[in-house]
Order: C-alpha cells, then sequence, then structure tokens
C-alpha cells in the first residue's frame, strides 16, 4: 500500500521568542524541518506534504529545494484540523503517516518499524515512556493494554495526569478511515482545537486496533519548543554524529568537543583535535590533521596537511597534499598549492598558491577595493616576505622572492626579489627628547 506521509508545520513557537518560524531553527546546521523532510524520504512515501502557514510563505521560500508538496493551512485551529488540509491530496488506498516540523530527530529506523509493524488496515502509534510526561497528551489502555485514547495535559484529570506514557504524536492511519474520523472533530475542549488526537478513540469505537510502538530513545521524539530545548536537541545529535564518525574510522581527540554541521568525509588516518566545527562539504585526505579550534567549511584538505591551530578555512578552497596552514591564517576561495606553507598569521583571499611556495607571517591579498574582488597569482617556489600586501589583481613570478613589509601593486618578474617599502634611513646626531622640567 501507498505511503503519503503529511508533516505539521504551521505553529508559530510562541517561546521560541524568534523572528524566525520555529521549523527553520537549525539541528548540526540543518533546519529541524528539513531533518524530519529527509527521515520521510528513506520511507518512500508516493508524496511529502507538508502543511505551512504561520510566518507566510518563508518556510517554503527557504526551503523550496526540499520537492514536497506545500499546503496552506491559513489558521492554526489545531493539528487535526492541519492534517486536514492535506486529506483532498490524498487517494483512499493509501496509509497516512503524520509527523512533525519541530521533532526533527525522528529516526528513519523507528519510522520502520512503526509502518512495518502496522497493519495496512489498523492505526499505529508511537508512544514513549518519560520520567516528565508534563506538556504531553497520555496514551489511556483498557485493561487488555490496548490504546484507546490520548487525553491531552490541559484536558486530563488528576489520574490521568500520572500517566508516564506520552503521545509523541507521529500517527500512521488508513487514509479513508482518517478522513472520515478528521471531519468529525470537535474543538469542544479546553484548547479550543480540533485534536488529532481525538481520532484514536473515535477509531477505536468503530472497530479498528490502535499499535502503541515504544520509543527506546526519547531524543528522537522530543519536539524542541523553545531555544533550551533546541539546544539539548543539538547536543544529542552532535554526539551521534561523532560517534557515527568515530565508529567509521575517524579520530576525534574530544567527540565532546567537536561540532558537524554539514557532511564530512574522509580518508585514513585522520585526526581532529579538540574544538573543530565543520560546516557545508568537507572532505580531508588521507593523513590530515587538524589541530585544535579550526572552522572548515566548504573545503577540500588533501592528504598528508596539517591545519591549525587557530585556522578558518573558508568556502571553495582546496588545500593540496602536503602543505600547512598554521594559526591564525584564513583561507577562502583559494587554491593552496603541494608543499606549500603559510604558518602564521595570514590571509588569502581569491588566490591561486603553487607548489613549494613560503607565505610569510603578515601576509594579506588585498582582493577588495570596496565593491570587486580579484585575484592573486602566486607561481610555484615563491618567497614571499613577512608583512606582504598583496594588491589584486597581482602575480607573483615563479620563484620569485619579495621583501619583507612590500606592498606589491604590480606583478612581480621570476627568480628576482622585489622589494617595495621605503628606504630606511638613520638620523645622525639626533636626540631623544627631554622632559621639561615643571615651574612651581
Ligand atoms: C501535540 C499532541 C500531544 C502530543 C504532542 C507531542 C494534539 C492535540 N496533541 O500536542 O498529544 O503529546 O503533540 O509533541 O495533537 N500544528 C499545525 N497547525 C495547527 C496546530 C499545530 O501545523 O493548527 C503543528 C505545530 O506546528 C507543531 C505540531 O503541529 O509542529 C504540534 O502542535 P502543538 O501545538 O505543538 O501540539 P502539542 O500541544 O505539543
Ligand atoms: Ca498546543
Amino acid at each position: 500500500m501507498k505511503l503519503n506521509i503529511v508533516i505539521l508545520a504551521a505553529g508559530e513557537g510562541k517561546r521560541m521568542y524568534s523572528s524566525l518560524p520555529k521549523v527553520l531553527h537549525q539541528v548540526g546546521g540543518v533546519s529541524m524541518l528539513e531533518h524530519v523532510v529527509n527521515a520521510a524520504r528513506s520511507l518512500n512515501p508516493e508524496a511529502i506534504h507538508v502543511v505551512h502557514g504561520n510566518g507566510g510563505d518563508r518556510v517554503k521560500n527557504t526551503l523550496k529545494h526540499l520537492r514536497v508538496r506545500w499546503v496552506r493551512q491559513k489558521q492554526q485551529l489545531g493539528t487535526g484540523h492541519a492534517v486536514l488540509q492535506a486529506i483532498p491530496h490524498i487517494t483512499d488506498n493509501s496509509r497516512v503517516l503524520i509527523l512533525y516540523g519541530d521533532v526533527p530527530l525522528i529516526s528513519k529506523e523507528l519510522l520502520q518499524i512503526l509502518v512495518k509493524g502496522t497493519p495496512n488496515d489498523q492505526f499505529g502509534l508511537i508512544v514513549a515512556n518519560l520520567d516528565d510526561p508534563s506538556g504531553f497528551g497520555r496514551i489511556i489502555r483498557d485493561q487488555n493494554d490496548n490504546v484507546i485514547a490520548i487525553v491531552e495535559q490541559k484536558d486530563a484529570n488528576q489520574k490521568q495526569l500520572k500517566i508516564s506514557e506520552i503521545n509523541t504524536g507521529i500517527l500512521l492511519a488508513p487514509a479513508k478511515q482518517l478522513k472520515g474520523y478528521l471531519s468529525k472533530l470537535s474543538n469542544h475542549n479546553k484548547q479550543g482545537e480540533y485534536y488529532l488526537t481525538d481520532v484514536i478513540d473515535i477509531a477505536v469505537a468503530d472497530g479498528y486496533r490502535v499499535k502503541g510502538i515504544t520509543a527506546i530513545k526519547p531524543e528522537e521524539i522530543l519536539g524542541a519548543n523553545d531555544k533550551y530545548q533546541l539546544a539539548l536537541l543539538e547536543c544529542y545529535y552532535q554526539q551521534q554524529a561523532a560517534k557515527q564518525l568515530m565508529l567509521q574510522g575517524l579520530t576525534l581527540i574530544d567527540p565532546r568537543r567537536f561540532d558537524i554541521r554539514g557532511k564530512l568525509e574522509f580518508g585514513k588516518n585522520v585526526v581532529i583535535d579538540v574544538n573543530v566545527v565543520i560546516k557545508g562539504k568537507v572532505k580531508l585526505g588521507n593523513n590530515v590533521q587538524i589541530l585544535p579550534n579550526c572552522v572548515i567549511e566548504d573545503a577540500v584538505i588533501e592528504d598528508n596537511c596539517i591545519i591549525g591551530p587557530f585556522a578558518r578555512i573558508r568556502p571553495g578552497t582546496r588545500v593540496k597534499c602536503n602543505a600547512h596552514i598554521g594559526n591564525f591564517v584564513e583561507l577562502k576561495n583559494t587554491e593552496f598549492g603541494m608543499n606549500s606553507r603559510a604558518n602564521h598569521l595570514t590571509y588569502l583571499g581569491d588566490a591561486t598558491v603553487g607548489k613549494d611556495v613560503n607565505i610569510g607571517a603578515g601576509t594579506i591579498t588585498c582582493n577588495y577595493d570596496g565593491v570587486n574582488k580579484y585575484r592573486t597569482i602566486i607561481d610555484d617556489k615563491a618567497f614571499i616576505g613577512s608583512d606582504t600586501m598583496l594588491v589584486a589583481p597581482v602575480k607573483v613570478g615563479k620563484n620569485s622572492t619579495i621583501g619583507a613589509g612590500s606592498t606589491i601593486t604590480q606583478d612581480t618578474p621570476a627568480n628576482q626579489l622585489t622589494i617595495a617599502r621605503n628606504k630606511q634611513v638613520a638620523i645622525k646626531g639626533w636626540r631623544r627628547p627631554k622632559k621639561k622640567s615643571r615651574k612651581k
């Protein structure tokens, strides 16, 4: 039977106190909604319907690349009402899985257990046992342990509030029955909302069984309603990501002090020291060492390179084999050649650096004139003296040497020394000024 997935993402997220719609807040550098769409996609559904509303078209416009069907919920009248907006686009002979845009770490494994473990014509619900169930809907079971209803916290009596088994909200249902039940919902409850959860007791009254599947790892089913909860999910995500990478052979000196906000590919014998942030798509070759406190974003580091400590490698950079990038060195959109070195305090932006080049401390490519950016080309075996300004566009010839403290505005010839700095003068007979004696 075909599967349609509905992701609820229309809520405002008041408790974030943010102008950014809630589902656009990120975990591991990816919006919460995109995480959920990725998990949904892994089930090969017929379609993914995202119910959006709050924040106008901002969610839709930001996540245009997701290839989902966007459904507008003009007013947020409750989770049942939200699902109802997607229903006209769903065929009767399919199943519907409901996910939440603010529950980002739901795993494909758990969803597969739900989909495989629920018969096509029954209802399946992911539940969890929490030490602190407050805020969640509680699961009501009969004497035979069958799920018969869900009671929202705000509508629950004292006895029901003591139940620690909660509704995660993740529900699988046959489309035809779900359609019928959604149209029967009322909003006669404490919140005046059309609750999706009321579908459960209607289904049970209609003779259907509801299978409760228990989530073992609570982080997978927890939502982020405020920034603290978001940070807790981030911690969990980072722990899991670090563990995955280490099980694939990456050495992290301390997995708790490593952050990944994107995708990392790496070769053999790669070591990453503490406080390193990986962003976007990063590729590290064999034997690469990343020393403490580096940020690497959308870049390729080839075999045997040493990066850091305190280096910043920005998008569009490729550091070729055996190169060294040292402390307080920033590279942006730069190709840095084999065996070359930039060991201290340097900015190379929009540059092409050849093989066996030595870049002295304090070298800066002046690549921006306030309007446009220009390239700097440094040919093989060049030696750039410390504190050199390379005013782009400019080319440093092969094997050329630049004297320390030069401001280079014209191309420099190969095999020669170029110096562009004021001549040093010494003034004979000059005396240091003396302090005037103060009269009383
Ligand atoms: C809901 C469940 C509760 C469950 C909890 C799990 C209901 C009535 N209650 O409660 O049993 O324990 O989730 O986290 O379903 N949304 C819309 N449109 C709306 C209302 C909500 O898209 O009109 C979206 C929200 O953006 C959010 C999700 O649905 O992503 C859940 O809504 P929320 O109001 O947070 O539900 P809870 O009160 O937490
Ligand atoms: Ca609510």
